[in-house]
């Protein structure tokens, strides 16, 4: 992982590879942006004309490289596009530096060391530019170079991240600037390892080894971890988690974490889908629907970081976190279209389609968290091709039982800089799911699909808990070309707000 200290070096005298500086749209042609007064000097004054007779305009996404002029000690100049310049008296908002500097860091890997010159006026930016810039060094290089050269370079794939970045700007005395930094430094680490966990191939991320993981992060961290195995799950009656992990070699997992803080008024539970691999079941998927399916367990890896993220940060508030770890296979002992399954929740569910698993594993989750009473459940899954239908591939969808809480994680996510939408839980697509032989069956309509499977979770959730359903089967995995801070592959979507949401319910106590 990328090393991030605060520098009080100056730009000019850094000792690095290269020096990243901001340069906004202006209405005028670019404008070269705070924090990279001494690195202009060193082009006396004429890097925006410089980066003008370039092409660069300041537009996000834009990233170049020139050679340094002789005042400075690093021999690369890195511009990086913020995008418009803001309106007078205002500051840059925090998801364009958050972007940027992960567009900094990833044009950057293969290199040592670079001094970070962005605008960082406010606590809030230096939080910003290190998350951007540490989410956007990562790169998954475990698989790469062969047994031998594991985690070298590959000639074949990416390059190692960037090793160090001095962030220059801040000052490492401030207990604020100190503790910002410390803060994303904490989360990134948790996103970082979430998305490790979703790039791992589904041959080696078993419910077993995600449970072994979790089980050594726990005791790392100071959370209690309980591993419900097939044969404990057996004993409790956990019908949908077997139900859909008895197709598979490799058994099912419930993973049950928690952390709690001694003066903590409240208790939040998580609950994430896990299904290491998602072939559909006996619904097999066709060819062109599966090949991405390893981040189905994209859910219950964000929920384990935004866990141990909040042990980190040691948040006054109790998170529990449940992982419902399954693999969903094909085979002559797995559930068929037309098995009824008999729930932890002691409800019967027809099975009509076992492609719709990630309802079966989270309502047992669900039932089994709603036992402890939490104040809220929030639940986290890549639930349904529908939500990616309707919301496309960055935002992910917010359902629940209760508007003003929906509301509230909307709007956390968007303070974060995740994209995600209120959807609603109409309840006449209820009644798609009447069975005529168990008290509901795991599909429904087939228009509104995203909203069905949120109805279907509904009826798990114990009486008088509040819920929320986050849908995040477009955000989860990002197939094309990497952005900002979001790379190819895993993301860790919905970390920044589970851990948000904590820090809030912590301070609302
Ligand atoms: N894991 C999938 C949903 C998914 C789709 C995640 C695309 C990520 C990207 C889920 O288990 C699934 O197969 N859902 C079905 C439900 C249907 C059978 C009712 C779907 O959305 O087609
Ligand atoms: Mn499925
Ligand atoms: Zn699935």
């Amino acid at each position: 992982m990328t090393a991030l200290t605060l520098s009080t070096a100056g730009a000019a005298t850094l000792r690095a590879d290269a020096i990243v500086v901001g340069v906004a749209k202006g209405a005028r042609g670019p404008v070269v942006a705070p924090g990279a007064e001494a690195v202009d000097k060193a082009f006396d004054g004429k890097l925006a004309a410089v980066l003008e007779t370039l092409g660069t305009t300041g537009a996000e996404g834009e990233v170049i490289k020139l050679p340094a002029p002789s005042g400075l000690k690093a021999p690369v100049v890195l511009a990086v596009g913020l995008g418009p310049v803001p309106a007078k008296g205002e500051a840059y908002a925090s998801e364009p530096l958050r972007r940027a500097a992960g567009t900094a860091a990833r044009a950057l890997s293969g290199t040592k060391k670079a001094g970070f010159a962005l605008p960082v006026d406010e606590t809030g930016d230096i939080e910003a530019v290190t998350e951007g810039a540490l989410l956007g060094a990562y790169a998954f290089t475990a698989y790469l170079g062969g047994e031998k050269n594991a985690k070298k370079k590959g000639d074949n794939g990416p390059k190692l991240p960037l090793a160090e970045i001095a962030l220059l700007g801040a000052k490492p005395r401030d207990k604020a600037h100190k503790a910002a930094v410390e803060r994303a430094i904490a989360l990134t680490e948790e996103i970082n390892r979430a998305r490790d966990l979703i790039n791992t191939p589904p041959n080696d991320l078993t419910p077993e080894a995600f449970a072994a993981v979790a089980t050594a992060a726990g005791k790392e961290n100071g959370i209690k971890v309980q591993v419900l195995d097939e044969k404990a799950l057996a004993k409790g009656g956990y019908g949908g988690i077997l139900g859909v992990g008895q197709g598979s070699a490799t058994p099912p997992r419930l993973v049950r974490l928690a952390y709690t803080h001694p003066q903590a008024e409240k208790t939040l539970a998580l609950v994430g889908k896990g299904i290491t691999y998602d072939s559909g079941g006996i619904s097999l998927k066709p060819a062109g629907h599966n090949e991405t399916m390893k981040c189905d367990m994209s859910g219950a890896a964000a929920v384990f970081a935004a866990v141990v993220a909040a042990a980190r940060l040691g948040l006054r508030v109790n998170v529990t976190g449940w992982l419902a770890l399954a693999e969903n296979m094909p085979s002559g002992a797995a559930t068929r279209p037309g098995d009824v399954l008999r729930m932890y929740s002691g409800k019967t569910v027809e099975v009509l389609n076992t492609d719709a698993e990630g309802r079966l594993v989270l309502a047992d989750a669900i039932t089994r968290a709603s036992e402890e009473k939490p104040d809220v459940i929030v639940d986290v899954a890549t639930l349904t091709g529908a939500m990616v239908l309707a919301l496309g591939n960055r935002t992910f969808g917010i359902m629940s039982n209760d508007d003003a809480f929906r509301t509230s994680v909307h709007e956390i996510a968007g303070e974060v800089g995740e994209a995600s939408w209120p959807m609603p839980l109409p309840a006449d697509l209820r009644k798609g799911m009447d069975s005529p032989i168990a008290d509901i069956a795991n599909m429904g309509e087939r228009m509104g699909g995203g909203l069905v499977a949120g109805l279907f979770l509904k009826e798990f959730v114990g009486e008088g808990i509040t819920w929320a359903h986050l849908d995040i089967a477009g955000p989860a995995f990002h197939e094309g070309a990497p952005y900002g801070y979001t790379p190819k592959g895993g993301t860790g979507s919905a970390i920044r707000t589970l851990v948000k949401l904590a820090e809030r319910t912590a301070a609302s106590a």
